[in-house]
């Protein structure tokens, strides 16, 4: 039976280290009120100097991803891209990043799924290989953030947990009879709380979608989020979605050796732990140095997870899940190969 393995991964944050106490330069926060609400100390942006669009960060992410796999670029034939923050309104991050990448006619799509952008990215991928329509998927979370954030006090709350970054996975179906690869995903949606978390201009619903001299005072062209509601869901929702994942997969929770849970807030992924009473080792941690890089952030973590020994070894599982804008949330359970 054919499983969706991951053969190698990759990340890239831009070079522009933005501390807590650079932004207190230019909104009222401060590094004490981060830290104790949400575990970052520090994040990448990019910077004035050198702009970058997503489908950069992710071309970087995934050329280490390829080397990593000992695949180039012509070995792929399907590119998923998973972003909130495309470079351009169209075309999609995917089509840029195949180009980038020297490809000419390699299928690639978008997925517009905000923070389980890679959860969903890896369903497909795994529908994909799983159907026949692909052997060698490379899925790759890019974001740009912080061209689009409200630096002022008014966006503070959004402002400072959000990072730019992006991290890549190269995933192959193979011919195995262990339990292997991706056990099992769950997704979900549930579009009635969009305006929980959103952007909301510039919008093609409206009958000008730009309207001449873009009122920048208008928050509406800023994300805005109900932070406390969605804090809320998630530390509700993500260990649901868990017991949904380990039943779909037909094993315990002890049988999990590393959770990689989206890093949005160190405090949610901790109650996450002391919900489902796991020893806080079990789950893997990086927003102190990244913010939340959305459907960068599994991937990212999973990188720095192998990168540090924390997980990678042949018959470990972890357990990948995530809440974010839509709202979304899922979960998926990996065994490497
Ligand atoms: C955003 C978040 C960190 C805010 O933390 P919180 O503990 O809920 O804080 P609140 O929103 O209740 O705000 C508490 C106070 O801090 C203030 N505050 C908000 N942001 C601040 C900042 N950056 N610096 C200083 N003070 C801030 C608020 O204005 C409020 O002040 P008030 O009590 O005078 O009204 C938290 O709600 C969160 O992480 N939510 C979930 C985010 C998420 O998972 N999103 C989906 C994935 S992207």
């Amino acid at each position: 039976m054919i499983k969706s393995i991951i053969r190698g991964t990759g990340k890239f944050v831009p070079p522009n280290l933005v501390t807590n106490q650079d932004l207190e330069k230019f909104m009222d926060t401060s590094d004490e009120w981060i830290q104790k609400r949400t575990g970052i100390k520090q994040r990448y942006w990019i910077s004035e100097d050198s702009p970058m669009g997503a489908s950069d960060l992710g071309f970087e992410a995934a050329k280490q991803a390829l080397d990593a796999a000992g695949w180039t670029a012509e070995d792929l034939d399907f590119i998923i891209f998973a972003t909130l923050s495309p470079d351009i309104m169209f075309p999609g991050g995917g089509c840029l990043l195949a180009a980038k990448l020297g490809l000419n006619s390699t299928p690639t799509l978008d997925i517009r799924q905000q923070c389980t952008g890679f959860l969903y990215g890896f369903a497909t991928a795994d529908a994909y290989i799983k159907s026949g329509l692909a052997k060698k998927v490379l899925l790759v979370g890019g974001e740009v953030h912080s061209s689009g954030l409200d630096k002022s006090t008014r966006g503070r709350d959004v402002t400072v947990i959000f990072g730019d970054g992006a991290a890549a996975t190269c995933i192959e179906g193979v011919d195995n009879e262990e339990r292997v690869g991706l056990l099992a995903s769950v997704l979900h949606t549930d579009g009635n709380y969009a305006a929980s978390l959103m952007t909301e201009l510039p919008a093609s619903n409206l009958f000008n979608r730009n309207p001449p001299g873009l009122p920048l005072d208008d928050p509406r062209y800023f994300p805005v989020m109900d932070g406390p509601s969605i804090f809320k869901k998630a530390v509700r929702l993500l260990p649901k979605v868990t017991h949904e994942v380990l039943e779909k997969a037909g094993i315990k929770l002890d049988q999990i050796d590393l959770v990689v849970p989206h890093q949005a807030n160190k405090r949610i992924n901790q109650a996450f732990g002391q919900f489902l009473k796991l020893e806080d080792d079990k789950i893997f941690h990086n927003i102190e140095k990244y913010g939340n890089t959305t459907a960068a952030s599994i991937p990212l973590a999973l990188h720095e997870a192998i990168e540090q020994g924390r997980t990678g070894k042949s018959g470990e599982t972890v357990l990948f899940v995530a809440l974010g804008a839509g709202l979304t949330w899922g979960a998926a359970i990996y065994r490497f190969f």
